[in-house]
């Protein structure tokens, strides 16, 4: 092997940053608030207070007027599927490249999962592709931002519209993002965000979720789904036969906890800032992306501002580097110091609940049973391809000075040494 100054031949390493990260997820307003909350023993989202107040500050953000905090992204979905009528036999097209948490609530449920492909470009639903797959069991269509990057919502809207199907957008990655100039989760029919995030999501409370919606029906059996015992529940609840169950509802709790929403409170507060910030590094992600070869920018849609999620994706372009295996160029990477991985989520139609099926409910009874065909590899071959190449670099919200450079260095170098790494 050719002797190279890469840090894997025993080169001096690119990215020498032991502390690259100069923002801090919590300030003095979350520390403040959630005391406060602790003092004042508001420690139950209960339907008043805190939960109130943080609810009408996400409403009036999203510019949507039913607003439902709760214990986490999944239980949103929860809410959210039970809300448009999921239930057994029916259909739920979602891309095969998301997180579970968007999906399995679907299958709880009892339905079926119908996994369409990402556009390789954007990494986001194929708007063609669901259509494709659209039959009279389909009761609902998932999209998600996935990594922050909104989805063509115009044409899934426009789809939407002509099959009379709802659309349940994922916001998780992409609070404050928009499409169009509307916020995402406010295009779609409910909008279901998660407010977890590992501690540096742009609105990050522990455990937490928010289920937005303009549709009131949706809204109340959101609110019949998982709010046993809120405030007021049963004066919210319009209709004579959710009213009659009382405020114990369908007896399912899925409240969020008081002190994760007074950090949401005030993350909200700081939102577009961390955004505007996360989207200045990742405009310097893409223009580096832009100039070395290897390495190609997911696309941003014309209508698209993407969100601030935590994380950034870059693709891997084996081709424009000889065809130098993506793993090669990682441990290549990796030596140089860049915390860069190959991508973190996988393919929804691999995991094995998915691929194989499971017997939910015992019996070969449920929706992933009995004429269910799982998927094999090849199925969604676009996705396939594409999730190969992805490559995933810290987003940085304050990067101390020369971090992005360093980086940008460790990738220059591995590009130019690609030939000795072959
Ligand atoms: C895109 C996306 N959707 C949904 C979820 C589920 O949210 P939660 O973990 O809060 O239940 C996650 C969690 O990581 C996610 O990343």
């Amino acid at each position: 092997m050719a002797v190279t100054n890469l840090a894997l031949h025993g080169g001096p390493k690119a990215v020498t940053a032991e502390d690259p990260e100069g923002w801090q997820v919590f300030g003095t307003e979350e520390a403040e608030r959630v005391e406060g909350l602790a003092e004042a023993e508001e420690l139950s989202a209960t339907g008043a207070g805190i939960t109130r107040e943080f609810e009408e500050g996400f409403a009036g953000y999203m510019g949507r007027p039913y607003v439902l905090s709760q214990m986490n992204g999944t239980s949103t979905f929860w809410g959210a599927y039970f809300a448009v009528g999921v239930g057994p036999g029916d259909e739920v097209i979602h891309p095969t490249y998301a997180s579970i948490g968007s999906i399995a609530p679907a299958v709880f449920l009892g339905a079926r999962p119908v996994f369409c492909e990402v556009d390789p470009r954007t990494l986001t639903a194929d708007p063609a592709d669901i259509e494709r797959r659209i039959t009279v069991r389909t009761r609902a269509i998932c999209v998600v931002h996935l990594f922050g990057n909104p989805a063509d919502m115009g044409a899934v809207m426009d789809i939407s519209r002509r099959y009379g199907i709802p659309v349940i957008e994922d916001g998780s990655h992409a609070h404050g993002a928009e499409w169009d100039g509307r916020k995402v989760g406010a295009v779609g029919n409910i909008g279901c965000f998660s407010l977890q995030g590992e501690g540096r999501g742009a609105m990050s409370v522990g455990e937490g979720g928010v289920g937005v919606t303009d549709n009131r029906e949706y809204y109340e059996r959101m609110l019949i789904c998982g709010h046993l015992n809120r405030v007021g529940v049963v004066q919210e609840l319009t209709r004579p036969e959710y009213r009659q169950l009382g405020s114990t509802c369908l007896g399912v709790k899925f409240r969020a906890h008081a002190l994760g929403l007074g950090l949401g409170r005030e993350q909200l507060r700081k939102l577009d800032s961390v955004n505007e910030k996360r989207r200045a590094v990742h405009q310097q992600w893409n223009r580096m992306a832009e100039e070395i070869p290897g390495l190609e920018p997911v696309k941003i849609l014309e209508k698209a501002r993407p969100g601030g999620y935590y994380g950034y994706r870059l693709l891997y372009r084996p081709e424009e580097l000889g065809g130098l295996p993506v793993e090669t160029y990682l441990k290549a990477i990796q030596a140089e110091g860049a915390q860069v991985t190959a991508c973190d989520f996988p393919l929804l139609h691999r995991l094995p609940l998915f691929a194989e099926g499971f017997d939910i409910y015992g019996g070969n009874r449920g929706p992933l049973t009995g004429d269910y065909p799982g998927y094999r590899e090849g199925d969604l071959p676009v996705s396939e391809a594409v999730h190969r190449r992805v490559l995933a670099l810290p987003a940085f919200t304050d990067p101390r000075p020369g971090v992005l450079e360093q980086y940008r260095e460790a990738f220059r170098k591995v590009t130019a040494n690609a030939g000795a790494l072959r």
